[in-house]
């Protein structure tokens, strides 16, 4: 927020939740007096951040059609109606198309596990009405619940596992853990994008990339998952770019563009220069997340080189040990165990088994210093997978804590074009399950997303729809997994 910005800015205190007084506008005229927008469209709903721990939340919203002054009022209240709200300010639209406002609204004397609700104002039209809730305060013992997704490819499925997310009752936290948009993919399906010079569906310049941003928010499932809860991402491979030859625009400036338009359309602020993604989120005593960047520091795959990069492989290390949270999720975009198609052979080095050097290195310090509760989340296979995370990823090496991978939103996996997909994969869960004995739990074809419950114990509950083909397949629960705290032990439930 600028700091005009915050001058304009109107707190209205309510007893519970004082806030801090903010002054008017320079003349007195309250922010709905300002030359605010006559009217807007929402295409893209509205998102609001986890917020950070001094407080802040950050929302955006896209605004199209504006009509009158390029100037959005927001409001936010403890109540859906907003019959009295605790804050009010209004700030200045961007000018370039695709591009979202965004705003960072103090609210430091807000209880923690309060739930509120904003939305942005035009003299006539309001967007859809969001909720988020304050994050729990750092003595608050109650478990956390929080739910996880990755790969939601917008040709080859329809986002119905977002509906069954938006629904879910009592989350402080949806987190993506990857490739929230495709930059570029050859999964085909019931939806067709058309982004990129050549109408395929490849983004290459940042006008593209933003596109992609608007495009994907279009899906009203993934928009009423935003409504419902506060949002925090780490990019994937997809969000930036590879190397193609028939590419207009080099790697390096593609991927700046897809960084840049991460920045513009996600509720997140970037940390400083030498950790922009990296950060690790504290909810409560009960939970520390770490979210980890493996796209900004890594080593060519398979050179013995660092996949974290030096400073950030010593801030998780030095983190890690230092938590006091009971339970330490570890948010890695990319699978941690290791995964074989044949004895010694990797099924994807382009995930830790590229960088098991490193990962001996961590599993080898989470061990040595007794470090209890950690558990890895993951997506990118498009699988739903849990196991053990080792010294080696395998069955030969020390066990070091549990990890389970969550399917795709509506990305394919190995097996979706496969005629007989349910034996296929079944055939392959065996198999793989044979080859890879540090694997607990397995479905190739199962989409949807993860809940998890940090409490005394941890219970990570897959949760999938029937058919991503259908838009409003209802969602099921799929596996229920149970961590214990002292063994690190990975349980099936059910
Ligand atoms: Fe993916």
């Amino acid at each position: 927020m600028r700091r005009r910005e915050a001058l304009a800015a109107i707190s209205l205190a309510v007893p519970a939740l004082a806030l801090p007084a903010c002054s008017g506008a320079a003349d007195g005229r309250p922010w709905w007096r300002q030359p605010i927008a006559e009217s807007a469209s929402f295409p893209c709903g509205v998102v609001a951040s986890l917020p950070d721990e001094r407080g802040g939340v950050i929302l955006v919203a896209l605004l199209e059609d504006v009509v009158g002054p390029r100037r959005v009022g927001v409001e936010i209240a403890a109540d859906p109606g907003f019959s009295s709200p605790i804050f009010r300010m209004s700030v200045d639209l961007p000018d370039e198309p695709n591009v979202p406002v965004r705003m960072r609204v103090p609210l430091p004397a807000v209880h923690g596990r309060t739930t509120l609700y904003y939305r942005f104002l035009t003299e006539r039209v309001a967007s859809p009405t969001g909720r988020f809730r304050m994050p729990a305060a750092s003595a608050d013992a109650q478990p956390i619940r929080l739910a996880y997704f990755s790969c939601q490819g917008w040709q080859p499925g329809y986002f119905a596992a977002h509906a069954g997310l938006a629904a879910e009752p009592d989350l402080d936290l949806a987190l993506c853990l990857g490739d929230y948009i495709y930059e570029r993919t050859d999964d085909t399906g019931p939806r067709t994008d058309t982004i990129g010079a050549k109408g395929d569906g490849f983004a290459e310049a940042l006008d593209e990339y933003r596109a992609k941003y608007r495009l994907y928010r279009s899906d009203e499932h993934l928009r009423a998952m935003h409504a419902a809860h506060p949002f925090l991402a780490v990019w994937d491979n997809h969000e930036l770019a590879a190397a193609y030859s028939d590419a207009r625009i080099s790697v390096a400036e593609r991927a700046e563009n897809g960084r840049r338009a991460f920045w513009e359309w996600m509720p997140m602020e970037p940390g400083p220069a030498d950790r922009v993604l990296y950060r690790s989120i504290r909810l409560g005593t009960q939970l520390e997340l770490f979210l980890l960047d493996l796209h900004s520091y890594a080593a060519p795959i398979s050179s013995g080189g660092s996949y974290l990069g030096q400073e950030q492989r010593a801030w998780l290390l030095d983190t890690l040990a230092a938590s006091t949270a009971r339970w330490k999720l570890l948010g890695t975009s990319t699978v941690m165990m290791g995964l074989d198609l044949a004895p010694g052979r990797p099924v994807n080095t382009n995930q830790w088994d590229g960088y098991a050097e490193e990962r001996r290195l961590l599993v080898e310090h989470v061990r040595a210093r007794g470090i209890r509760g950690v558990v890895a989340i993951s997506g990118d296979l498009h699988t739903f997978l849990g196991g053990q995370v080792t010294t080696t990823g395998r069955n030969d090496g020390d066990p070091g804590f549990p990890e389970l991978s969550g399917g795709a939103i509506s990305s394919l996996g190995l097996l979706d074009l496969a005629p007989d997909q349910t034996t296929l994969a079944r055939n392959l869960e065996d198999a793989a399950r044979e080859l890879n004995p540090h694997l607990t739990f397995m479905d190739a074809l199962a989409k949807g997303y993860v809940v998890v419950e940090a409490g005394d114990d941890l219970v990570l509950t897959c949760r999938a729809v029937e058919s991503p083909l259908d838009p409003d397949s209802p969602t099921r629960d799929l596996a229920r997994l149970r961590v214990v705290h002292e063994s690190g032990a990975l349980q099936r439930l059910s």
